[in-house]
């Protein structure tokens, strides 16, 4: 059986000097080169429809496609500041109030300035990694169109390659043309890119991407959305879960049937998998790159974030609110002496195993469908 250190390369998962010896090396590079071990895959069974729920979901991504520059309307003005106020509300400490109370606090001295200044910092960043992210997405579900044996898979993950262009490119250009700059792939969310491309298996691609990787963006635009009331961001964020809520339930459908048919063991290896990937993100969400970009001690930052309560992460924790009840929907929880359900306990995260899982959300999330409705009826 792995250890933690054959997963993670670090026996304990909240090694400090393991976690910021992780960086990024190659950010003057303008191209970035994986390997991607696998297959190519034709199939000879043309029956469309054989899998009937993919089949229905690739005839609904057909008719929710929209186009970045003409339905988002790019004239509107943004202030970053006003977007940063709405995100604080009226506590500029918001998620990191554990942490001004630290002792070693670099928050200890912060005035108006370096809120704002940490909020703006904090958005470019946020915005920055959807956009790898994003990027990660288009290249492992082209990847997928190639490696996954049944017809219907292949034609709905050519709709997600169109999808995932259409997400890269709206975030580069909203970060280009409203933000006030922008941020290298942190290293952390790179280390997971590469592993899932780098994976031969043709599951896993999913696993890494649909489950975890979009599981947890289609959570974290959530939020963004919900709190922020500047249009441009909000229709944007609202049309790109439209599309990420299709995509995880790709994810879903399509693992579901393939993992019934797996033996404990191979469970298994999907489950460590899935804890790695779980602790990548983790670790990205410490921001090593916003502090040292502030003139922070970005090793003391890390040290105090890895030191806070459980009970005072809810923001981080709610990210996992839709992995946690897709990863009990595959049977991952509870394969293999139920391991995963005790590493997710461990990372405290196994509250949402109850939540909705996102099979069928995607019907509820189509806001293209809901806007042209409207449209047509006025
Ligand atoms: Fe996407
Ligand atoms: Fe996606």
């Amino acid at each position: 059986m792995a250890t933690d250190q054959d997963i993670l390369g670090r026996a304990d998962v909240n090694d400090l000097e393991a976690i910021i010896a992780i960086t990024n090396t190659d950010v003057q590079e303008s191209i970035h080169t994986v390997k991607d071990n696998a297959d190519a895959i034709f199939t000879w069974d043309y029956e469309k429809g054989a899998r009937p729920a993919l089949n229905k979901l690739y005839e609904k991504a057909k008719t929710s496609q929209w186009n970045g520059e003409t339905d988002l309307d790019w004239s509107i003005d943004v202030d970053p500041e006003k977007i940063i106020t709405e995100l604080q509300g009226n506590n500029a400490a918001g998620p990191f109030q554990w942490v001004v109370e630290h002792p070693d606090s670099p928050f200890k001295n912060f005035g108006d300035k370096e809120w704002t200044e940490l909020g703006i910092e904090s958005i470019n960043w946020r915005l920055s990694q959807f956009m790898h992210g994003e990027q990660g997405a288009l290249i492992c579900t082209a990847k997928i169109v190639e490696t996954v044996p049944w017809i219907d898979a292949k034609y709905y993950a050519s709709t997600q390659v169109m999808d995932e262009a259409r997400h890269v490119e709206v975030f580069a250009k909203y970060l280009q043309d409203k933000c006030t700059g922008f941020y290298p792939v942190n290293a952390h969310l790179k280390m997971l890119l590469d592993d899932i491309v780098q994976d031969s298996r043709w599951d896993m691609t999913y696993l890494g991407m649909q489950i975890m990787v979009e599981g947890l963006a289609l959570a974290a635009f959530g939020f963004m959305h919900q709190i922020t009331d500047e249009p441009l961001l909000k229709k944007l964020l609202r049309y790109v879960m439209s599309d990420e809520a299709r995509h995880v339930a790709f994810g879903v459908l399509s693992l579901k049937e393939y993992y019934a048919e797996l033996s404990d063991a191979e469970m298994r290896e999907r489950q460590e998998f899935t804890f790695e990937a779980a602790v990548r993100m983790r670790d990205r969400f410490l921001q090593q790159e916003v502090w040292e970009r502030m003139g922070l001690d970005g090793r003391k930052m890390v040290k105090i974030l890895l030191e806070v309560p459980p009970d005072q992460q809810i923001f981080q924790q709610m990210l996992f609110s839709k992995i946690v009840p897709n990863c009990k929907k595959l049977g991952l929880l509870d394969a293999s002496d139920a391991w995963l359900r005790r590493r997710f306990e461990e990372i405290g995260v196994i509250q949402f195993e109850d939540w909705a899982d996102t099979g069928e959300e995607y019907l509820e999330f189509d806001a293209v469908a809901q806007d042209r409705a409207v449209a047509e009826s006025a």
